[in-house]
């Protein structure tokens, strides 16, 4: 499989990043609605952190993939595409990209404006987006929730629209980001001798 992305389909190191960042968004998004309400043991601790932690990770995985995007390209529409789909196309993944960006650093600037420390696993700390402030922190706290909230709306859309490509459409939408499950062998060269 190509790691580049090709005219026609997602390479290895955009799909990889897709379903990395789809499973940590759904985890990401459990963990964060089912800390708030933990008693206020050492396991709320832990839950915390691995949250912030495994946020910041997935901000890195969106900072390389929009990185590799830019730079591998991305597979031309399918042929027959009306222009209304592919423009809605266009602003859910542009909706999505924002948010993925958005999320993560209005959970970092929460962090900061309420005056806590953030490591990345335990392994190095991370600056301070902002001096402690209380009303900088409720912004940033509701940008977070509310955040979710509209990423998870328009990943509905987007996986609809997905399932609908592959389901009713039978196009190739939904296999190209997936990996190639019949193979067509590559051609043999000539023996040496
Ligand atoms: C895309 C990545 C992320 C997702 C999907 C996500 C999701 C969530 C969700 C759903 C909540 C619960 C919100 C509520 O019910 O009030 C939450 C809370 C929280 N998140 Fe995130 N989060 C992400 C990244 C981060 C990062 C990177 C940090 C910090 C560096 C962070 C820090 C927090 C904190 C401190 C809370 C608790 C807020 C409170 O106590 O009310 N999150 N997150
Ligand atoms: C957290 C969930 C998800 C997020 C954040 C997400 C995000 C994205 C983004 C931003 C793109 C545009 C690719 C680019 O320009 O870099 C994309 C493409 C794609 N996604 Fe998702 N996605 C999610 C879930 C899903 C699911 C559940 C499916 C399938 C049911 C899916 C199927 C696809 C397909 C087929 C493409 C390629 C579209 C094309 O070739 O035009 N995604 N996704």
């Amino acid at each position: 499989m190509r790691l580049r992305n090709t005219p026609e389909r997602w390479g290895a190191v955009s799909q990889l990043l897709h379903w990395s960042i789809v499973l940590l968004i759904g985890w990401l998004a459990w963990r964060g609605l089912t800390m708030v309400d933990m008693p206020a043991t050492p396991a709320k601790i832990e839950a915390y952190a691995r949250h912030k932690s495994l946020g910041l990770t997935l901000l890195a995985l969106v900072a390389m993939r929009l990185a590799w995007r830019l730079f591998a390209g991305s597979p031309i529409a399918l042929p027959g595409t009306p222009s209304w789909q592919a423009r809605l196309a266009l602003v859910t993944h542009a909706g999505m990209y924002l948010l993925l960006f958005a999320i993560p650093l209005s959970g970092w600037l929460f962090n900061s404006a309420s005056g806590y420390p953030l490591q990345w696993f335990g392994l190095f700390n991370l600056p301070a987006l902002a001096g402690r402030d209380a009303t900088l922190a409720q912004f940033a706290r509701q940008l977070h929730g509310y955040g979710v909230w509209l990423l998870l709306a328009l990943v509905a859309l987007h996986a609809a629209a997905a399932l609908y490509h592959h389901v009713v459409r039978r196009d190739a939408t939904l296999r190209r980001m997936l990996p190639a499950l019949s193979r067509t062998p590559a051609p043999r060269r000539p023996m040496e001798h």
